[in-house]
């Protein structure tokens, strides 16, 4: 018989999930919540419930008895305990419990993991009290980078060039609060250069298995410039990532920190994602991350040659070991149209034209609703995450812009610099 799954949170990442999860043959009815326009001509969404609200999702599991798994995809409702919630009223559910999504939601827990079991991160100290941290940037080499411990919504992170700065910096972080409580305790650490790469895994408390590998554009703006965003851009496999440093990734990242979490009796099932930099041989981990990444999720699931129903469901019964994920031959590009302003003040409810639209071509919803005549519009920063499909990263990217273009409302912003790099 066919299993109903129900997928927590509403992006372009869910509707990767969603979009991978309809194609098994062994799902039936896909519930979303909260959803968005997209999701929903292939879930049911239920956009009265936010995918923060503990109360409300355990509530819905409990009244949809035919939900066999639920799926928890972002990082609060995972730092804060949903997969707990769910599993004590006896549900299945893929995702790490608390304990193990501390990984993302403390970096000072994430930090001293690291240093515990040697795997390599930058140079750092955690910082409870303002006096001792405040003293620590008199003598410390610049620029420095300060993290808040808690989830900030990717804002907790500053690069300071000089002194001035990072007394600024500090201030705002564990004085004024300007992430609340996620700044209570603060991580300084080492600046560290090269380029940034994301490492994914599926990992069942016992076996992690890699990922292919992916790259995100944080800024908001070509060439790198603008403020942080979510991500406008990713593509997969990593091109600056050859086979032996993939292995090494494994060997010296990825494996330590399951032994490592497996010597502190914490046992972590679902995505685990490492942030790196690179720099020639050198390979250390900015930070951890407990789910899956957004917008790497669009180029990496698309690519996936397995069922990932299958591998969710290894990963909840510990059966890991015996599955082979597989990758189709594919490179892909995600392109993210994103509205005017992002991610500062931007309008909502425009209206999105979509074109007719290539074969290899996948535009997972992001920010959209439907308005009262039923068009569908745009409702967040993020609007859309535009993927292509093709043998080679430098056609999917062609591909990908010539699909971007052919979709149009008002305002529209993307970068248009993904992989100019490539001929
Ligand atoms: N030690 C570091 N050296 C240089 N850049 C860093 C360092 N730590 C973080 N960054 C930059 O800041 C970004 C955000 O930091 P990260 O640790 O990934 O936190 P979050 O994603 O929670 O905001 C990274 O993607 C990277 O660009
Ligand atoms: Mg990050």
């Amino acid at each position: 018989m066919k299993k109903n799954v129900l997928v927590v949170g509403g992006g372009g990442r869910e509707h990767a999930i969603v979009y991978s999860l309809a194609k098994s043959p062994e799902v039936g009815k896909i519930y979303c919540i909260p959803g968005n326009a997209g999701i929903s001509r292939l879930a049911e969404c239920h956009g009265n419930i936010k995918a923060t609200d503990l109360d409300g999702v355990v509530a819905f599991v409990r009244s949809h008895p035919d939900i066999y798994m639920t799926v928890v995809a972002p990082d609060d409702p995972l730092a804060a305990g949903m997969v707990d919630r769910l599993e004590a009223e006896g549900f299945r559910a893929f995702g790490p419990r608390a304990n193990a999504a501390r990984l993302e939601a403390s970096k000072s827990f994430a930090k001293d993991l690291m240093k515990k079991y040697g795997i390599p991160t930058a140079a750092y100290e955690v910082f409870t009290e303002y006096a001792p941290a405040r003293d620590y940037l008199d003598n410390c080499a610049y620029p420095v980078v300060l993290k808040a411990d808690g989830l900030a919504l990717g804002k907790g992170v500053l690069i300071c060039e000089d002194k001035a700065q990072a007394v600024d910096g500090l201030k705002e972080i564990m004085l004024d609060k300007a992430f609340g409580n996620a700044g209570n305790t603060v991580v300084i650490e080492e600046f560290l250069r090269g380029f940034e790469c994301s490492a994914l895994a599926f990992c069942d408390g016992k076996t992690i298995v890699p990922m292919t590998t992916s790259q995100d554009h944080k800024r908001a703006l070509d060439g790198d410039k603008g403020l942080n965003t979510g991500g406008m851009g990713t593509f997969s496999p990593s091109y600056k990532v050859s086979a032996a440093m993939e292995k090494r990734i494994y060997d010296e990242v990825l494996l330590p920190t399951l032994k490592g979490l497996i010597a502190e009796g914490v046992e972590f099932k679902g995505v685990l994602y490492a942030g790196l930099m690179i720099n020639g041989d050198d390979i250390k981990v900015l930070e951890y991350n407990a789910r899956f990444g957004d917008p790497e999720t669009q180029v990496i699931l698309p690519r996936l040659a397995t069922d990932l129903f299958e591998i969710f469901e290894a990963c909840v019964d510990g059966t890991l070991d015996k599955i082979n994920v597989e990758w189709t031959g594919d490179s892909a590009v995600c392109v993210v149209l994103a509205s005017g302003g992002y991610p500062e003040k931007y309008a909502k409810g425009k209206k999105i034209t979509f074109g007719a639209l290539d074969d290899g071509v996948i535009v997972y919803h992001a920010g959209t609703a439907f308005d009262e005549e039923g068009n569908i519009v745009t409702s967040g920063g993020r609007v859309l995450g535009v993927t292509a499909l093709a043998p080679t990263l430098a056609e999917a990217r062609d591909k990908a812009y010539a699909n971007a273009r052919k979709i149009t409302f008002e305002n529209v912003h993307y970068r248009t610099d993904i992989l100019k790099e490539l001929v």
